[in-house]
């Protein structure tokens, strides 16, 4: 839901490290999984090893996690999308941390309201053939529907949130995790223009697939390109990408296991670069701690401020606004 008064196909980066700000650190190191924005800019936020949606309001200082909501029958909460002012769908299911798969059956879509006077939660839809959804993406111009990522079977759903109805909309090898549980395939996801914009965490990938979206649903419209890949100095699947922010002129802001954020983007001539935006590709940067997701701020002032989770239970606040277009 970024208000994007300007969209540029090509930008030029003064490229540098933003500055970062810890936020917030558990003090049990409670894991973070994926960020809601609110209107508000108060951060509604999931964690895979726990079935309680948490909120945190990042311009308090010393900012807390409290309870908002806790899902019947569900040990794990991953993608969350504003797909109206103020609702959101979540996804909850009952995870096997080790296996990093769903228990089959247990994975369902809700529906979170705040934009009422009384809270509401309703659950949507099932996902029976899924063993694990991993982000959820809205869709401009469709505004009943969310994309789901199935990082078990390399798989996008289309989940209409009026109606329940769910089918499978895109399914690839570039979304598929290659290898048996635990590996994961495509990991965050965003649309953005006539593109599903993805990573996947197995391929060490970040890519794009057009789309075609009609009276039939969401469709894949050409080739899936390969637009940037993991670049670090650990031996091969120490690293991963996992999910991202995309910013107005179309940068990508990806999270990079185990301690980096990526700024991926494109230059004149179409083709991506990247660099290291914040934290060390290495791993040993402190406060970012297995960053699992970037979302842009929305209070007031915060258009260029971008919130990223960690596995280690941090929010850090990465100042963007040294990138120049
Ligand atoms: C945060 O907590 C510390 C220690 O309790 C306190 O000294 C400080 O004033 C607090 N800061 C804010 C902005 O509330
Ligand atoms: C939770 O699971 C049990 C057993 O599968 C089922 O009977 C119950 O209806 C479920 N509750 C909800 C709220 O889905
Ligand atoms: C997770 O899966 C592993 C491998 O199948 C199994 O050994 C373990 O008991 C499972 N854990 C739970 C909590 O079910
Ligand atoms: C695009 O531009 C970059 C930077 O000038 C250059 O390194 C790259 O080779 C160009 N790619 C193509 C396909 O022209």
């Amino acid at each position: 839901m970024l208000l994007c008064a300007l969209i540029l196909s090509s930008v030029a980066t003064v490229l540098a490290t933003f500055p970062t700000q810890l936020v917030y650190q558990s003090p049990t190191g409670f894991f973070l999984e994926n960020i809601g924005v609110r209107p508000s800019g108060k951060l509604l936020l999931t964690s895979v090893l726990s079935p309680t949606l948490h909120t945190l309001d990042p311009a308090k200082g010393n900012a807390t996690l409290d309870e908002v909501y806790t899902f019947p029958n569900s040990t794990c909460l991953t993608g969350i999308a504003e797909y109206a002012p103020d609702v959101y769908a979540l996804v909850a299911s009952n995870l096997n941390i080790t296996t990093r798969r769903a228990e089959p059956g247990s994975v369902a879509i809700w529906r979170l309201d705040f934009s009422a006077k009384h809270f509401t939660v309703t659950r949507i839809a099932m996902i029976p053939q899924s063993t694990l959804i991993n982000g959820l993406s809205t869709v401009p111009g469709a505004p009943d529907l969310v994309l789901a990522a199935d990082s078990a079977i390399g798989a996008a759903y289309e989940i209409n949130m009026r109606t329940g109805a769910v089918r499978v909309a895109i399914q690839d090898t570039a979304l598929a995790p290659h290898a048996p549980a635990p590996a994961l395939g495509i990991n965050g996801l965003r649309v953005r223009g006539n593109a599903l914009y993805f990573t996947n965490s197995a391929l060490q990938t970040f890519a794009r697939v057009p789309l075609s979206m009609g009276p039939r649903g969401i469709h894949k419209a050409g080739a899936v390109q390969v637009l940037g890949t993991v670049q670090s100095p650990l031996p091969a699947g120490k690293a991963a990408f996992d999910d991202f922010a995309l910013d107005c002129a179309g940068r990508a802001w990806v999270t990079m296991h185990p301690g980096a954020l990526t700024l991926l983007f494109p230059l004149a001539n179409g083709t991506w670069a990247q660099e290291n935006a914040a934290g060390d590709p290495a791993g040993s940067y402190a406060v970012f701690t297995e960053p699992t997701l970037a979302a842009f701020g929305r209070a007031e002032g915060e258009e260029k401020m971008l919130y990223v989770v960690t596995g280690g239970g941090q929010v850090v606040r990465v100042d963007t606004a040294g990138v120049h277009l």
